[in-house]
C-alpha cells in the first residue's frame, strides 16, 4: 500500500481505527475522517504507534450534515493530490428517532445519505489512481430488511425502529454498492460491501441503543469478535491483490458472501441511486 493514500470514514475507534492501523502498516498514507476530533486525534496517536507511521492524518466529518460532508471532501481534495481508496465505514443504530442537520432521520442520513455523498465528490480523484477502490461497511443484518426498502416510509416518520432503521441502511450500503460498481464499469474503480462479523466496538453503546435492546448488545460483547478481526475483510477489499478488479460483490470473512436477493435488485439500486441524488440536490447541495 506504499504511496497509495486512504480515507477511512468513522476511524476514531473500532473497526475503522483497526482498518487504519492494518493500512498503515502496510505503508499507506491515512486519512482519518471523524466528527470527533479529539477522540480522532488520540486514535491517530494509537495509530501512529501501532503502524510506526507517522503517515497518518485527520480530517473533520459529520455525516449528519452534508456541510460538513463538503467540507470534508473538498479538505481532502485540497491536501492530497491523489486518491486510492475510500472505506466508507461510519455508521451507526439508534434507538430514538433523530434527525440530521438537513431533516434526514439519522441511521439513514449517516449509514447512506452522507457516505454516498462523500463518495460522490470524492468520485472524480478516485477515477484518476490506477485502481481506485470503494469499500462499503455494510451488515449481514441487512437480511432484516427482507421485504427490502421501505420506500412509503424511508424517513422513519410513520413508524421507526432501530433494527429496522439499521437494516434498512445496511441493504442501502449494499444496494449503493451494486449502483455503484454498475456506473463505475468503464472505469479503474471498484465497490464492494463488506460485513466486518460481530465485533466488540462502540456500536451502539455511549448510550446509542437504549432499554432491552441495550442490554442485549452489552451481554453479547464477550462473544464478539475483536476489533482489528473485525477489520479484516475491509482491510482486504482494500488491499489484497485477489480482488483487483472485481466489482459489485459482498463479503463476509474476507470470502464472496450471501447478499440477499432484496439487496441484489438492480431496479431497487435504481431507485435508491435517484431518490439518494433528490434528496441531497433538493437540500441544497450540489453532487460534484
Ligand atoms: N460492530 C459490529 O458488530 C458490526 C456488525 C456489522 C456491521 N458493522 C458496521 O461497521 C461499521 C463500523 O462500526 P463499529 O462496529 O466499528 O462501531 P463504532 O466503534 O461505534 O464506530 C462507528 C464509527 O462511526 C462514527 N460515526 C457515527 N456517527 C457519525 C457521524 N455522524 N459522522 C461521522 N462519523 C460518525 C463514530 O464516531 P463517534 O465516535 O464520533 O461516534 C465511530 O467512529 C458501521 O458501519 C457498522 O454498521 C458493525
Amino acid at each position: 500500500m506504499q504511496g497509495k493514500v486512504v480515507v477511512i470514514t468513522g476511524s476514531n475507534s473500532g473497526i475503522g481505527e483497526a482498518t487504519a492501523a492494518a493500512l498503515a502498516t502496510m505503508g499507506a498514507t491515512i486519512v482519518m475522517a471523524c466528527r470527533n476530533l479529539q477522540k480522532a486525534e488520540v486514535a491517530a496517536t494509537a495509530v501512529r504507534a501501532a503502524s510506526r507511521s507517522d503517515d497518518v492524518h485527520v480530517v473533520c466529518l459529520d455525516l449528519a450534515d452534508l456541510s460538513s460532508v463538503q467540507n470534508c471532501a473538498s479538505e481532502v481534495l485540497s491536501r492530497w493530490d491523489h486518491l486510492d481508496v475510500l472505506v466508507n465505514n461510519a455508521g451507526g443504530i439508534w434507538s430514538d428517532r433523530q434527525v440530521t442537520a438537513q431533516g434526514f432521520e439519522q441511521t439513514l442520513g449517516v449509514n447512506h445519505i452522507g457516505p454516498f455523498f462523500l463518495t460522490a465528490l470524492l468520485l472524480d480523484r478516485l477515477k484518476g489512481a490506477d485502481a481506485g477502490r470503494i469499500v462499503n461497511l455494510s451488515s449481514v443484518g441487512h437480511h432484516v430488511a427482507f421485504t427490502g426498502m421501505n420506500w412509503n416510509d424511508l424517513q422513519g416518520e410513520k413508524r421507526y425502529s432501530a433494527f429496522g432503521a439499521y437494516s434498512q441502511s445496511k441493504l442501502a450500503n449494499l444496494l449503493f454498492t451494486c449502483g455503484l460498481a454498475k456506473r463505475l464499469a468503464d472505469t479503474r474503480v471498484t465497490a464492494n460491501a463488506a460485513h466486518p462479523g460481530s465485533v466488540r466496538s462502540g456500536f451502539g453503546m455511549d448510550g446509542d441503543m437504549t432499554g432491552i435492546v441495550g442490554l442485549g448488545n452489552r451481554l453479547i460483547r464477550p462473544f464478539e469478535i475483536s476489533a482489528t478481526a473485525g477489520a479484516a475483510t475491509s482491510v482486504y477489499l482494500a488491499s489484497s491483490p485477489e480482488v483487483q478488479g472485481q466489482s459489485g460483490g459482498y463479503y463476509v470473512h474476507s470470502r464472496p458472501g450471501h447478499p440477499s436477493k432484496q439487496g441484489r435488485s438492480d431496479a431497487a439500486a435504481d431507485r435508491l441511486w435517484e431518490v439518494t441524488e433528490n434528496m441531497i440536490t433538493e437540500s441544497g447541495f450540489t453532487l460534484r
